[in-house]
């Protein structure tokens, strides 16, 4: 999927005073991209994904993501746009906490008319010996890597992730990156990751930097880097 930003702005209101979260964004995303979003903590990197993603709205510009016009959707359209081509990975894992693994990821995979095959991904997370646990059973980084799979196996035609290997260490966050880098080439996947680690902009097709809500600086590789070689911090 294809994303063009068009100056876009979004205002949250903190208290009283207005939080320009994002000022004027514009950038254009080729379709079958990797795409890695860097910048400081409140910069607007949430606020650029959630307006990506159609969760949330701009106030001003557009934003057209594979002819899909998300800024002139309707609350109802919006929710088709999301279960039809996107998926989350969230900051907070947002497991069900009543259910194992599996049945978690299963959650994902009928959400979807072309899944990806269960054991597959649960191995590719490595998570497939921990199937059957419940969330409390699990490490944070398990509980990622499950929240992961929950995402990865609608196989989206957009896969927006929010610091996909926040809470994991390096051999695993490399497996992850691996795996998206993996569903990017093998199904066509438009992959957005927001994270800290500037390393990882090394496997992006596109980087763009933000910092106060503006993009202020936009790198492209024309060859992205294997995950397992980029630099770790
Ligand atoms: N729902 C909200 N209500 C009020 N302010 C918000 C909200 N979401 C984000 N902000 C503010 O917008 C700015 C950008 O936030 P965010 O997009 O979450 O940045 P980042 O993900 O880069 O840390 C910050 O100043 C943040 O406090
Ligand atoms: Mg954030």
């Amino acid at each position: 999927m294809p994303i063009q930003f068009t100056d876009v702005n979004k205002s949250y209101m903190s208290g009283e005073v207005p939080v320009h979260a994002l000022k004027d964004v514009s950038f254009h995303i080729p379709d079958e991209s990797i795409v890695v979003i860097l910048g400081p903590s409140g910069s607007g990197k949430s606020t650029l994904m959630n307006v990506a993603g159609g969760i949330d709205q701009p106030d001003t510009g557009r934003i057209e993501i594979n002819k899909h016009h998300l800024d002139v959707l309707n609350t109802r359209q919006l929710t088709d746009f999301r279960r039809r081509f996107a998926g989350f990975i969230f900051q907070q894992y947002n497991l069900i906490p009543t259910l194992t693994v599996k049945e978690n990821v299963e959650v994902g995979r009928e959400l979807s008319d072309h899944p990806l095959a269960m054991d597959d991904i649960l191995e590719k997370v490595g998570m497939l010996d921990k199937q059957d646990k419940f969330p409390y059973q699990l490490s944070g980084g398990e509980q990622q890597r499950t929240a992961i799979a929950r995402a990865v196996i609608k196989n989206p035609a957009f896969l927006l992730c929010d610091e996909p290997t926040g809470a994991l260490d390096e051999a695993t966050g490399k497996q992850i990156l691996a795996l998206l880098k993996y569903v990017n080439e093998q199904h066509k996947t438009t992959v957005m990751i927001i994270t800290h680690n500037i390393g990882i902009g090394d496997m992006a097709h596109k980087v763009l930097k933000m910092k106060s809500g503006e993009i202020i600086e936009t790198l492209e590789h024309a060859e992205p880097l294997d995950p397992k070689r980029v630099s770790w911090t």
